[in-house]
């Protein structure tokens, strides 16, 4: 029997749900928790309007068909199955690519200011792996003005009231509270395994907190940092996935990393250069002599080779991000083709990115957020000169393994608890974090989609199982929260006190620099079997150094040394599941490429990894799992639904490849 009142607790308290994260997908399913009439604490490592969704650049997919190109969520759904090589579930594929339309027109109504036509449509931009105009844009800071639309909306439900069955408002409590600067330490668990909080680490005073919660969803974002160097902010560490993962719960698809082709090469990071500066008709290419030490202006048209035009015709250079990194990888890397730089006296790993042939109103328009990214960082005027760009790691396409339950149509069934639940009772995943819509290799400008859908249908997922539950996290005997916060106050002293006296100590910045270098240089864009096999042994001897991590900051107050060094433990854990499940998987498929093994294995590989986190850091493949949602057991396995769009081979030479529908409709030009 589920428990009397879902607003107050047996002792009277109002009862919550803790969502993690305040990017878009956490701000999503806070909205929608909040419409649902369920109060939230909203967890955040940074301020909500700093969360790496503000990084987005080119747009959000939604197939509005305003160019009357025959667009529809259909073709939409075709095109992201074939573009993530068929390991996506395709329901959740189905009900994001039929919701896109809504959301983009919702997004529109609360004030985003996309770019529009001269007719006052809302203007949409081709990204790769497709030929249509299907991507909304607010010039290339589009993620950040989503954000900032989100995050007006949550501010009103911060001074919104909780009110009572009656609709009668409760003194003093608001809708949402929110901390900003908390850390997520770990989920807590109670006697039965089923998610009742959070603990979490103020960054400013540094105290440990448990927080009640009747259910966490985790909106924390991808873990790029653990290769060092990418186009993620510097909070993408990963670290709360990897906590909950250490905890029981299920990571899918670990090894499907995507590598973006474009971002301007840096020492400390990787910036972005939005693929919409290719959507605006951007070209790759280098000079065919490859010593040619002319400045780029002066090598004619005939002397340069477009590399992506020239193998991929069909989608030229908007061929999906998997294929167009690889392409860029071997011209540099096995060709040696890559920029010539007489100063040093060799190629550099560097394309041209050319937008100087397009008018400069144009590109001011709809591309001044990276033209000047561009400027700030590489010194060069972009609209005069080609820039210089190589791939950067980008995206996760793995995560946490999220359940979803398909109604009749083969969509989602709304308001399912099963939607974006973990395998953890009580613990839902949102965003970035979660596996769930891009199997293989995901299409750009579907990550801002997929993180506002999955909030859109995680909010309701939780009303529905919170309303199912027998009895408040509040009513769980205090114990339960006072042992976990205990249990991470005692980690974080080991962390500062270990090692203090030790002769020879390690520096967990040292440690990341050479974690990141080894997974950026052997488990990106190839992989191979020797190499990643000498990668699992870097991991072992880095997991024994960091035992011998001295934290060189002990200052009582905002510790960032201390909070790096959980961090770092927590990315050498998912390192391991990511190069473990890239040793594993003997196939190429999207981002996952192994010239050893360089075609699709569908009968052997049609299938998700599901790694479980076994005793001493072990990673354990599973082929099926039970776990319990909402007092029904759910008997899950590795399978692929691919029920909607039947598997067939990937092949971008030909316009039109992507779709089964669209084969031959569009052609290159219609850019
Ligand atoms: O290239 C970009 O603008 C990135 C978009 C995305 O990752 O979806």
């Amino acid at each position: 029997m589920a428990a009397k009142s879902t607003t107050r607790s047996e002792g009277g308290k109002v009862r919550r749900v803790i969502v993690v994260g305040g990017g878009l997908a956490g701000l999503m399913t806070v909205i929608k928790l909040c419409e649902a009439k369920v109060p939230v604490d909203l967890i955040s490592l940074v301020p909500v309007k700093r969360s790496h969704s503000a990084c987005a650049q080119g747009g959000i997919n939604a197939s509005v068909n305003t160019k009357g190109e025959g667009d529809s969520p259909q073709v939409h759904l075709e095109e992201t199955a074939y573009g993530g090589d068929f390991l996506a579930n395709q329901p959740p594929v189905k009900g994001m690519a039929e919701a896109a339309p809504g959301i983009v027109n919702m997004l529109d109504r609360m004030g985003v200011p996309f770019n529009r036509t001269p007719e006052g449509l809302l203007d949409f931009r081709r990204f790769g792996g497709t030929l249509y105009h299907r991507t909304a844009f607010a010039g290339a800071t589009t993620g950040q003005q989503l954000l900032y639309a989100l995050d007006e909306q949550v501010r009103r439900f911060e001074l919104a009231d909780v009110t009572d069955e009656h609709g009668v408002a409760i003194p003093g409590e608001k809708m949402v509270r929110k901390f900003e600067f908390w850390d997520f330490i770990e989920a807590i668990l109670d006697d039965s395994g089923t998610c009742v909080g959070c603990v979490a680490q103020d960054l400013k005073s540094m105290q440990i907190r448990a927080f009640t919660g009747d259910a966490v969803v985790l909106a924390t974002g991808g873990c790029g940092i653990v290769f060092g160097r990418s186009t993620l902010s510097v909070i993408c560490t990963g670290t709360a996935a990897s906590a909950v993962y250490q905890q029981g719960a299920v990571y899918a698809n670990g090894e499907f990393i995507q590598v973006h082709p474009t971002a301007i090469p840096g020492a400390d990071k990787l910036r972005l250069i939005s693929e919409s500066a290719r959507g605006e008709g951007g070209r790759v290419w280098v000079p065919k002599d490859k010593t040619d030490a002319r400045s780029p202006r002066d090598i004619p048209e005939k002397e340069r080779d477009y590399l992506l035009e020239r193998m991929y015709p069909g989608y030229g250079n908007l061929v999906p991000r998997d294929i167009a990194a690889r392409a860029i990888f071997k011209t540099c890397f096995h060709e040696g083709r890559g920029i010539w730089n007489a100063a040093t006296g060799r190629n550099e790993n560097e394309v041209y990115l050319d937008l100087t042939h397009k008018d400069e109103k144009f590109l001011r328009s709809k591309l001044a957020g990276i033209l000047e990214i561009y400027e700030k960082f590489a010194g060069t005027d972009p609209y005069k000169n080609p820039m210089k760009v190589f791939p950067a790691v980008h995206y996760s396409m793995g995560g946490l393994w999220v359940d979803y339950e398909a109604d009749a149509r083969g969509s989602l069934k709304a308001g399912s608890p099963r939607n974006h639940a973990t395998s953890i009772p009580g613990l839902y995943a949102v965003g970035e974090v979660d596996y769930q819509y891009h199997g293989a290799n995901r299409l750009g400008a579907n990550s801002l989609l997929s993180c506002i859908y999955a909030g859109m249908v995680c909010g309701p997922a939780v009303a529905t199982y919170q309303r199912s539950i027998k009895r408040s996290a509040l009513d769980l005997p205090r114990s339960i929260f006072d042992k976990a916060e205990k249990r991470a106050e005692s980690s974080y002293q080991r962390i500062l006190t270990q090692n203090q006296d030790a002769k020879q100590p390690e520096n967990a910045y040292r440690l990341h620099q050479e974690l990141g270098e080894t997974m950026l240089r052997d488990c990106t864009i190839e992989r191979d079997n020797a190499t990643l096999d000498r990668v699992l042994e870097k991991l072992g001897e880095l997991e024994e150094r960091a035992g011998r991590i001295k934290c060189t900051d002990t200052a009582p107050r905002v510790n960032q040394g201390a909070q790096f060094v959980r961090h770092l433990e927590n990315m050498l854990v998912l390192a391991r599941v990511i190069a473990q499940g890239a040793r594993n998987r003997d196939e190429s498929r999207g981002a996952h490429y192994k010239p050893e093994f360089p075609a699709r294995n569908d009968a052997a590989w049609m299938r998700t990894t599901l790694a479980r986190h076994e005793e001493k850091g072990a990673v354990r493949f599973v082929r099926e799992f039970d776990y319990a949602c909402a007092g029904q057991s759910i008997h899950v396995t590795d399978a692929v639904d691919t029920s909607l769009v039947t598997p067939r081979e990937r092949k971008y030479e030909q316009a039109g490849a992507a779709s089964a529908q669209a084969t031959g409709k569009l052609s290159q030009k219609s850019v």
